[in-house]
């Protein structure tokens, strides 16, 4: 695993007329990057994990955000539950900071040349290379082989398309997406070798330790979706008196004390990480306020933080779904952006492959 992988601040000071042999490579620092919508609200996890993280880039590179609703339904989805959730999501994004007149924000399904592009990096993947994944192994050895679709296999090469399409030079991602970044830098680098150049090869831009955010009932699983009980999770969508109920029902270790101890006191120091990314102070400020304080203390007043911060994106995200066809118009504006990127992209693609392109 490359351990020394540029920054995005390396990348900011790249001199990027490096690409300019690559016909359809960006001027500006690109980055991209999207979640699933695979549940009813984004959860705090994303939020802090990842969308805090997109909104502060977006300062800085020129962003592409996407759902990628394709990925979705590599695990069966109710369609009228898909929709609703591809909506939600965007109504998230926006509510939390991304601007899309800033940013290319966009739905996945409506870009065709995610799926085109899916098929050739198909056919340059090796079988082996493809059955390492990591995510591939841990969910088929669960559902077992008959039970596990075809999609989840194919679903990196999906993913490396949906990155190489916008030519990015940074993917900001979780620790979980790093083999599928690797995937992704190997087949860029393929068809450069085999057909010419013509891919950026992206880094991954992973979250710097800390702040990572787990589970209220479980405090050594990370806060997850598919997490057995909803009680473990905070959700943007939720309502105050939700989000209250469920920190005051997280699971404490025992002790009385207030400190910071992951693997002793797991349940305390996530309350501490989350006390302190929604507040920006620090675990040591936090713990030294809370000194000869019962953990019943922390948790009302966590309830408040938590709730001051999200409770703006919850009603900014209601807002937004209130209005779903000018919610629709945002993301049909997004999807204009990213196929004028994606689209001569793909072009290059096919006609470096020998596809014989239609007379125009
Ligand atoms: N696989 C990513 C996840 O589960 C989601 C995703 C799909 C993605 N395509 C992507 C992330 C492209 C970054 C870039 O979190």
């Amino acid at each position: 695993m490359s351990t020394s992988q540029p920054t995005p601040a390396d990348i900011l000071a790249t001199d990027l007329s490096e690409t300019a042999h690559l016909t359809s490579a960006a001027k500006h620092p690109r980055v991209l990057s999207g979640m699933q919508p695979s549940a009813d609200s984004l959860h705090l996890g994303n939020y802090l994990g990842a969308l805090v993280n997109w909104v502060k880039i977006q300062e800085d590179f020129e962003a592409f955000y996407f759902i990628p609703d394709l990925h979705a339904i590599t695990v069966p989805q109710d369609p009228k539950d898909l929709v609703q959730r591809t909506r939600v999501a965007a109504a998230q994004y926006i509510a939390a900071g991304i601007n899309p007149e800033r940013s290319t924000l966009f739905v996945q399904s409506h870009i065709p040349e995610h799926t085109q592009l899916t098929w050739i990096l198909t056919c340059l993947t090796g079988m082996g290379e493809a059955a390492r994944m990591t995510q591939f192994k841990d969910k088929s050895a669960r559902e077992g082989t008959e039970a596990t679709g075809v999609g989840l296999f194919t679903y990196p090469m999906l993913m490396a398309a949906d990155i190489l399409l916008y030519q990015p030079h940074g993917v900001p991602v979780g620790d979980d997406q790093r083999q599928h970044i690797e995937l992704t830098r190997t087949l860029a680098q393929r068809f450069n070798y085999r057909y010419g150049e013509t891919f950026v090869v992206p880094v991954g831009f992973f979250p710097e330790t800390g702040a990572r955010i787990y589970d209220l009932q479980d405090p050594v699983s990370k806060m997850s979706k598919s997490a057995p009980s909803p009680n473990g999770l905070i959700n943007i969508l939720d309502e105050p008196k939700v989000i209250a109920k469920r920190i005051k029902s997280a699971v404490t270790d025992t002790g009385t004390e207030i400190h910071y101890d992951r693997e002793h006191k797991p349940g305390i120091s996530n309350l501490l990480d989350i006390y302190a990314s929604v507040t920006d102070q620090s675990v040591a400020e936090l713990v030294s306020a809370y000194e000869g304080k019962m953990y019943g203390h922390l948790k009302v007043d966590l309830a408040e933080a938590v709730t001051q911060r999200l409770e703006p994106i919850r009603t900014r995200a209601l807002e937004l779904l209130d209005d779903p066809a000018e919610l629709d118009r945002i993301l049909a504006v997004g999807a204009d952006k990213a196929r004028s990127i994606a689209a001569p992209v793909l072009d290059e693609v096919y006609e470096k492959s020998g596809f014989l392109r239609p007379a125009r």
